[in-house]
């Protein structure tokens, strides 16, 4: 009972700071956030059944997802100004660059549709630094980023490639940070029906001068790293689109134990990660 009484007031108490604090300052920290595509693909794909992913122009490099103003702790602020709508025009001579380096492989969502979105939630956010003001200086500023710190590069001079195997988050933030000197943040995405983890993004951070800076403060710490992957499990960095797995039959008993077992290892993985958040709540 009292937990809950605790847990309320923390509750209470962050929603409440949280609200000032959206009222006194737009936002902390710029993240930039590069995609893994066959990762994203595997999670298009498994949307739904019916789904293709287009090929990106350059095979196996690492794309453009975005840069996100951001409050510590939190994915806000969104839409910061819902009459700046994305004009494709405005781009038109950086476009085949943007398509080479910040692609849609979303097969059948409209060609420009990824960059309106980041644009339209999140450049008008960045839009109040005179640096990112426009379209132009958004998207240029993304391009810029990608060339200079081009995780296909980093990771491989660690010796990190696309492959059949896995690698610790440990190693993955070793790498960047043998380049950067900075903490970067590892996503992953994780097979619902196989429990895998596969490596979807890396995201590093600027302040807003445009250096580059720590990503602490972004997302809770599993096992002192910026990461959503499960702590307790290794990561593919696939250099193929892997295989998109199919819900089992209810009937079979054997894969339904197996799935059963898979359940409760994931219960710990989230109970690890609430003790994780909560710990970093109440730092
Ligand atoms: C995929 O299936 C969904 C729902 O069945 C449908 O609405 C959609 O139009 C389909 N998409 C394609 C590309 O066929
Ligand atoms: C993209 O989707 C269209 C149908 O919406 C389909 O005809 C085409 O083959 C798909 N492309 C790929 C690369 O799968
Ligand atoms: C929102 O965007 C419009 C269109 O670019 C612009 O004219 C307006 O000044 C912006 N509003 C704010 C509050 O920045």
């Amino acid at each position: 009972m009292w937990r809950l009484f605790i847990l309320t007031i923390v509750c209470s108490t962050i929603a409440t700071s949280e609200n000032s604090r959206i009222s006194t300052r737009d936002w902390d920290i710029l993240i930039f956030t590069q995609s893994w595509p066959n990762t994203v693909c595997l999670q298009w794909k498994e949307k739904y059944e019916n789904h293709t992913c287009l090929v990106p122009i350059r095979k196996n490099e690492w794309t453009i997802h975005g840069i996100w103003p951001t409050i510590y702790g939190t994915h806000k602020p969104g839409y910061c100004n819902t009459t700046w709508k994305f004009d494709e025009s405005k781009i038109s001579p950086i476009e085949d660059e943007l398509n080479k380096y910040w692609p849609n492989i979303q097969n059948g969502s409209s060609e420009t549709s990824l960059w309106e979105h980041e644009w339209e939630k999140h450049g008008t956010c960045a839009a109040s630094l005179p640096q990112l003001d426009g379209e132009m200086k958004y998207f240029k500023q993304g391009l810029a980023w990608a060339k200079k710190y081009s995780l296909t590069d980093m990771l491989s001079s660690s010796g990190i490639n696309p492959s059949d195997g896995k690698y610790t988050v440990q190693d993955l933030v070793d790498a960047i940070k043998s380049s950067t000197n900075k903490n970067p943040a590892v996503e992953c995405m994780t097979d619902k029906e196989t429990g895998e983890e596969y490596l979807l993004e890396i995201r590093i951070c600027f302040d807003k001068k445009l250096e580059l800076i720590d990503c602490d403060g972004i997302e809770p710490l599993q096992q002192g790293l910026l990461t959503n992957c499960a702590p307790s499990k290794e990561v593919f960095y696939p250099s193929n689109v892997p295989p998109v797995h199919k819900k089992p039959p209810l009937s079979d008993n054997i894969i339904r134990e197996g799935n059963a077992k898979k359940q409760k290892i994931s219960y710990l993985d989230t109970l690890l990660r609430i003790i994780t958040f909560l710990q970093w709540l109440t730092l």
